[in-house]
């Protein structure tokens, strides 16, 4: 049966290029239902969509619908998917406080089916931690977000805010309406985020480690129907919805968690950033400076355990372990030298050191190196578009 996305559109300048998505969706046989708030219609004519969707466009909380009994209710009844793009900084607080009161925002509140929220907007705006705060919030009600693009703004600023290539939220949307479901019945531990090590009750040696790539390995996991067990040292994001998220401190803590759930574990990837160094002794007390003079205080480091090297000694048969090498120089070589040493099925290498590549990144420029020998570099992309290869040559792996 043909599958029938609802496309709201908010009041940004971006909306004009949602007319080649609609198109694009219907000359694809999707069911397009398009709902526009009163900001959408100064920028782009409900008539555009009208003519591109073949179906009344929608805007009007009060008008009388032939079509529905209750326009609202019977508009979410028949979406497989709810697309808000683009999402403005107003549209996107009042669907994280479930504001309703114009018809896109009660359609929203209606709605049972997933949601993909594609955010645009100038880049100050959408670095406010008030707009970054409700985003947050709308992915742990599980709703999904495609981030936007960097690059000139309608505004005449550069930055972080623009609406993403029509095929990319296109691709988005295939993927939303029809799932992969090539891990259901596996089970997958990852690690993500940066591990600490106490110097003494207030201070810490952490690292750049963010998280996004391990948790959005984790998400896509999920998303395939796999069973996924994060274990997550810090970071500043969000759960992902429908994943055991067992949070951790220290690089041992971090350790014995993954040790633990390694029986039961068909796929094991090691995406945390773990330091590779902690304290010989924590101070009990925190550390004094002195009041005069100079200050300087030595601190003994002592290595810790490499988590993936300690696992791929206990790897059982099946078992696919995946690793990623952050290098600086000599990427293919060392890259090689930790795919072995750790046991792993491929290693993600990535140089760290090349413009949007490594930590604290949205993107991530990867080359995958297998234990057979095979290379297989990849463009800069998304680090959710990583995961998602990522988890395609794993599948490949099983399914082998
Ligand atoms: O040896 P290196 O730290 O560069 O290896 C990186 C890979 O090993 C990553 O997948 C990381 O999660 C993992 N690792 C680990 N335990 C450590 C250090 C790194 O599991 N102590």
């Amino acid at each position: 049966m043909a599958k029938t996305v609802g496309i709201g559109i908010t009041g940004g300048i971006a909306s004009y290029k949602i007319a080649d998505l609609v198109s694009k969706l219907k000359n694809n046989g999707i069911d397009v239902i398009v709902m526009m708030t009163e900001g959408a219609t100064r920028f782009i004519t409900p008539l555009t969509f009208k003519t591109l969707s073949g179906r009344e466009v929608v805007t009007d909380l009060w008008s009388e619908s032939l079509e529905y009994k209750v326009q609202h209710i019977g508009i979410a009844e028949q979406l497989d998917l709810l697309v808000i793009a683009p999402a403005t900084a107003n549209f996107i607080a009042k669907m994280a406080h479930g504001i309703a009161d114009d018809l896109l925002s009660t359609v929203a509140v209606a709605n049972t089916a997933p949601v993909l929220v594609a955010p645009a907007m100038n880049s100050d705006m959408f670095k406010n931690p008030i707009v970054q705060d409700n985003i947050k919030k709308l992915q742990s009600y599980g709703y999904h977000i495609q981030d936007p693009d960097s690059g000139m703004l309608a505004c005449g600023v550069v930055g972080k805010g623009r609406l993403p290539a029509v095929d990319v939220i296109y691709d988005r949307i295939m993927s939303l309406l029809y799932p992969k479901n090539d891990m259901a019945g596996k089970r997958v531990l990852v690690n993500a985020g940066s591990t600490c090590e106490d110097i003494d009750p207030v201070r810490f040696i952490g690292n750049r480690g963010t998280g996004r790539m391990g948790y959005a390995i984790a998400r896509e996991a999920c998303a395939r129907g796999a069973e996924v067990i994060l274990v997550s040292g810090k970071t500043h994001l969000e759960a992902p919805a429908n994943v055991k998220l067992i949070e951790v401190w220290s690089s041992q803590e971090m350790c014995d968690t993954m040790l633990k759930y390694q029986p039961i574990s068909d796929i094991i990837i090691g995406a945390a950033a773990v330091g590779d160094f902690r304290l010989a002794a924590i101070a009990e007390q925190k550390i004094k400076k002195t009041d005069d003079g100079p200050q300087s205080v030595m601190l003994e480091l002592v290595g810790t355990t490499d988590i993936l090297k300690e696992m791929g000694k206990r790897k059982q048969g099946s078992q696919i372990m995946v690793g990623f090498a952050a290098e600086t120089e000599n990427l293919l070589e060392n890259a090689r030298k930790k795919l072995k040493s750790k046991n792993l099925d491929f290693i993600v290498a990535n140089d760290v050191t090349m413009e949007g590549a490594g930590f604290a990144t949205d993107t991530n420029v990867v080359t995958f190196i297998s234990r057979n020998g095979e290379v297989v570099s990849l463009p800069k992309m998304m680090k959710e578009e990583v995961a998602v290869a990522i988890l395609d040559r794993v599948v490949n792996l099983l399914q082998a």
